[in-house]
């Protein structure tokens, strides 16, 4: 098969070696993986049976053999560790996680969430290493993340969660739109990384939109090269008219310190709360 090419970087969507290998056979590359303690979790309830008694070390080693296993797979790809943080988390427990995490690979970006404590880590980590910078839903976190991580010698990713914004009716899309369009008078310092996908509509509409990254899960992927890897035509057309618009917002401009940018969003807090409890329920 020729190599394909697109106008984003592909990346998966997962916590399972395996499927790494995989996604990379049948695309013939593959640019980089995303994980999150959800999906780690998942993977480690599936295969560690309860009487085996994980405890916070145990899992967090395995974690680190996941991660370490999908850096072999893409050496030159980039993946995402996340670190573990409620809605008490300091800046400075994150930095600390950040910079554990870090080094378990050579080709790490460090997720943060995109909350004032992680932004205040991020402003400090984004001078040390890659980062991508989870749960965002709004175009004020895509600035706030912009001016806290501007001067960064590494890349910065900023992940707007699609389908979770889908699952309650507004449409996600329409925030990686906004972020394009605002991001269209910046430095180019942060990678739009669109996360959260669903389905192939999902991915077509990113496509189409040039968003620098598309995080896929194994199941649209499988379904995406059941179809060999088909780009939206030119005339595609993102029609959801069962979902609300998201307008973009012309008074929220960059330039500004981070701090005066609106970081609050429901479903970040929401987010943030059930990576964490999703993770603790692992010790349960
Ligand atoms: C990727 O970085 C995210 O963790 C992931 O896409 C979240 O997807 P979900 O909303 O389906 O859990």
């Amino acid at each position: 098969m020729a190599h394909l090419c697109f106008s984003s970087k592909i990346f998966l969507d997962g916590g399972v070696p395996e499927e790494t290998a995989e996604a990379k056979k049948l695309l013939g590359f593959l640019d980089g993986q995303t994980t999150n303690p959800t999906l780690i979790a998942k993977n480690l309830s599936s295969r560690i049976s309860s009487s085996s008694h994980l405890t916070q070390k145990s899992a967090l080693d395995e974690y680190k053999k996941i991660v370490r296993q999908m850096s072999k797979i893409i050496p030159k790809g980039s993946v995402s560790i996340q670190v573990f943080a409620d809605q008490k988390t300091k800046a400075r427990e994150m930095i600390k996680q950040a910079r554990e995490r870090r080094i378990w690979i050579p080709n790490s970006s460090i997720k943060i969430p995109c909350v004032a404590e992680g932004l205040k880590a991020g402003e400090i980590l984004c001078k040390e290493m890659p980062l991508n910078f989870t749960l965002v839903f709004s175009q004020s976190q895509a600035a706030a993340v912009y001016e806290a991580t501007k001067g960064t010698k590494y890349p910065v990713f900023v992940s707007p969660f699609v389908g979770r914004l889908d699952d309650r009716g507004e449409k996600g899309m329409d925030v990686i739109a906004n972020i394009v369009k605002m991001y269209k008078s910046s430095d180019k310092h942060i990678e739009i990384l669109t996360a959260s996908v669903r389905n192939l509509d999902h991915l077509y509409c990113a496509l189409q939109l040039k968003s620098d990254i598309i995080t896929i899960p194994f199941k649209v992927f499988k379904e995406w090269a059941s179809l060999g890897f088909k780009k939206p035509d030119k005339d595609y057309l993102y029609h959801k008219p069962e979902l609300k618009d998201i307008p973009y917002r012309p008074d929220i401009q960059l330039g500004q310190p981070w701090q005066s940018y609106d970081l609050h969003h429901d479903l970040t807090d929401k987010g943030v709360t059930s990576f964490w409890t999703d993770w603790q329920g692992l010790f349960k």
